[in-house]
């Protein structure tokens, strides 16, 4: 098998793995992208909606932003529902201006494929056996399997962005990593509808029926959720159902509820917070949900992946521009120093809004209290606003 050559060597297509090949690209630094799935999987995977300030100023930076600022929606609040009423939190208000932007995680995946495919630099799609080896030495390596061929590719840094059930984690000795977990009682099925969105706004709803999550893609598409139990079986799920469960958990006494309509697309999320320490074995960075995973009740995930990636190629770029290795060495502490912030803020989000076995009526009660709280105080809401908007890249 022939060896080939390559600065960085990237395992995982997702948006941390394209985003980095794309900052590296304009760094002028040239990677190898390989990930195991098919571009149409990649690109179709329904998942993440909210992008955070960092984020859309990110993919500004980096030139991507023109089908962001003609589709994606500013949102400048989002609105807690609970005991049938809604009450809007007016992040920007809260955060100097700040907001998020509605644009799914599947256009932004599609802006940076078409990005890397205008570089001409490589991206293998649906490769196989794909493994890294030699973590330890200066010259990591790349073993893959594409159109029958074998490639081995030796790097001088490989960048594991393959996801929480990606090779790459598990690949560094156990012996040199540290996980933190938890598993929650609970999953969210998700659905996009071809129905208006009946607000401008999201709606997280707390109700004694469970967790429900109003958010939009498009202003004829909706995007809602529904907590249920992390061993859901989908087909127990008719469209009936999902509707009238959905319409339970978020209709308000003022007559307000979402537009109801064809269901296109349904699946289980099961909900987890997961944290690898640290960031790095040798000559292997981890980033995106490789190395962590969020509840999606925060609204994190994506957008600590593109934190995590901006900073590992600007440590990379300084180690070629001047061969410093002090933003490599850093990059781990101040990843998860940003991770640990995010899950705190997620594990609350969650366990806020959501019904768990066990619970009584003092609990239920106990939410309310919260988001009466919440909802009237102004340090309370400011805290809510700071970090669903995120605060700025470093
Ligand atoms: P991934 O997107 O998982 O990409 C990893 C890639 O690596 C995949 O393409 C995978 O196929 C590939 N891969 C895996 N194994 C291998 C291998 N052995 N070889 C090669 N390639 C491999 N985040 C937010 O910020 N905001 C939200 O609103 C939000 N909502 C969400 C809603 C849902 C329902 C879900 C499921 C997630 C949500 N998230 C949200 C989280 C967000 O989707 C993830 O954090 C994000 O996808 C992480 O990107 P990534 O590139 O690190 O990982
Ligand atoms: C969406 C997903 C989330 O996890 C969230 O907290 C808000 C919105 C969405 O898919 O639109």
């Amino acid at each position: 098998m022939p060896t080939t050559r390559t600065p960085v060597g990237i395992v995982g297509a997702g948006p941390a793995g394209l985003m980095l090949g794309h900052l590296l690209h304009l760094s002028g630094i040239d990677s190898v992208i390989v990930e195991n799935r098919s571009e149409e999987h990649v690109v179709e995977r329904v998942r993440a909606g909210v992008l955070e300030q960092g984020t859309v100023d990110l993919m500004h930076d980096v030139g991507l932003d023109e089908r962001l600022r003609r589709e994606g929606m500013r949102h400048e609040g989002i609105h807690l529902r609970f005991a049938g009423t809604r009450h809007r939190i007016d992040m920007s208000g809260f955060t100097g201006g700040r907001a998020i932007t509605i644009y799914g995680q599947n256009e932004v995946v599609k802006d940076l494929i078409a990005a890397r495919r205008t570089t001409g630099r490589p991206l293998y799609f649906e490769s196989s056996e794909v493994s890294v080896l030699d973590l330890e030495t200066s010259s990591p390596r790349m073993r893959f399997v594409h159109d029958g061929d074998e490639h081995e590719i030796a790097c001088s840094f490989i960048a594991g962005c393959d996801g929480f059930h990606g090779v790459c984690r598990q690949s560094i000795p156990t012996s040199h990593l540290t996980a933190y977990e938890r598993e929650y009682p609970f999953a969210w099925l998700g659905i996009l509808a071809d129905a208006a969105p009946a607000s401008d706004e999201l709606v997280y709803s707390m109700s004694e029926r469970g967790f429900a999550l109003f958010s939009m893609r498009t202003p004829t598409v909706t995007r809602l959720y529904l907590q249920c139990a992390p061993d859901e079986e989908i087909d127990a799920w008719s469209d009936d159902r999902i509707w009238s469960e959905l319409l339970a958990r978020l209709s308000t006494l003022d007559g307000w509820q979402p537009n109801v309509g064809p269901i296109m697309q349904k699946a289980v999320t099961p909900m987890r917070s997961f944290v690898a320490e640290p960031m790095r074995y040798g000559r292997l960075f981890l980033a995106g949900d490789a190395a962590h995973i969020v509840p999606p009740t925060g609204a994190k995930g994506l957008n600590l992946a593109m934190a995590d990636v901006k900073r590992l190629s600007n440590a990379i770029a300084a180690f070629f521009a001047t061969g410093s290795e002090v933003e490599l060495d850093r990059y781990s502490a101040c990843g998860l120093k940003r991770t640990w912030r995010a899950q705190r803020f997620s594990w609350w989000m969650t366990s806020m809004l959501h019904q768990q076995e066990g619970n009584n009526p003092f609990d239920y009660r106990r939410q309310l209290a919260e988001l009466e709280y919440l909802v009237s105080s102004t340090a309370a809401m400011t805290s809510l606003s700071e970090n669903y908007v995120g605060t700025p890249f470093d």
